[in-house]
């Protein structure tokens, strides 16, 4: 238990780890939370500080939470937990690290929205349904170009992959929290929500000039 509760808490620093703001602060001089969305997460890193530092924020932010989920694992080689307890391992050690990035303990708790990190940990739970969603995901993109619907909807996507048992039958928790989990990324993006349906959400500019 004690090695149980150690992996616990290093999932939620590794979450925890504030990739735009640090990235924003040593690279630019500036907190990505003061600009554009006011958001801590790849989106408004690309947006504010372009595309490399995004791209090395989004990736740095999807490897914390396939690693929380992997802490799994290496309990699994320490302790012989058997094969069926995986997944609910994988599951609570990557639900910590969101959570850590949600409320990140190395920056005042001012997070970003828990797409990037929760993709990580459904990488390391389920590659196949993660392709799937990162896939609905560009094609919502570059539909819409809106990234908060593109999020939204790719968090969706993995419930109803693993309610209809699109990969063959699926761990029952897998259904279950990934509606829990679609139900959190809808709340993070409550504010998104608003714009959405206001028509005042900023789009990303593919395919089109910038307008700013
Ligand atoms: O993952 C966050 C994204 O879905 C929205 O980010 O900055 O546009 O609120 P942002």
């Amino acid at each position: 238990t004690l090695s149980v509760l150690f992996a616990g808490l290093l999932a939620y620093l590794l979450g925890s780890v504030p990739t735009s703001v640090w990235y924003g602060q040593a690279f630019f001089g500036i907190d990505v939370r003061e600009h554009g969305s006011g958001n801590a997460g790849a989106t408004n890193t690309f947006r504010t500080l372009g595309k490399k530092a995004g791209t090395i924020v989004l990736l740095i932010d999807v490897l914390k939470g396939w690693l929380a989920a992997n802490l799994a694992l290496i309990l699994f080689y320490l302790n012989e937990i058997t094969l069926d307890e995986r997944v609910p391992m994988k599951l609570a050690f990557g639900i910590i690290a969101v959570i850590g990035h949600l409320f990140p303990v190395f920056a005042r708790f001012k997070g970003g929205k828990g797409v990037a990190t929760l993709l990580g940990m459904v990488l390391s739970i389920h590659p196949e349904a993660a392709g799937v969603c990162i896939l609905v995901f560009i094609l919502v993109m570059l539909s819409s170009r809106y990234i908060s619907l593109s999020s939204i909807v790719a968090t969706l996507a993995f419930p109803l992959m693993m309610v209809f048992n699109l990969f063959g039958p699926e761990h029952n928790l897998l259904v279950i929290f990934g509606f829990i989990l679609f139900g959190l990324i809808v709340y993070t993006h409550h504010k998104n929500i608003g714009r959405l349906l206001r028509g005042e959400e900023a789009r990303i500019p593919i395919g089109r000039r910038r307008s700013r």
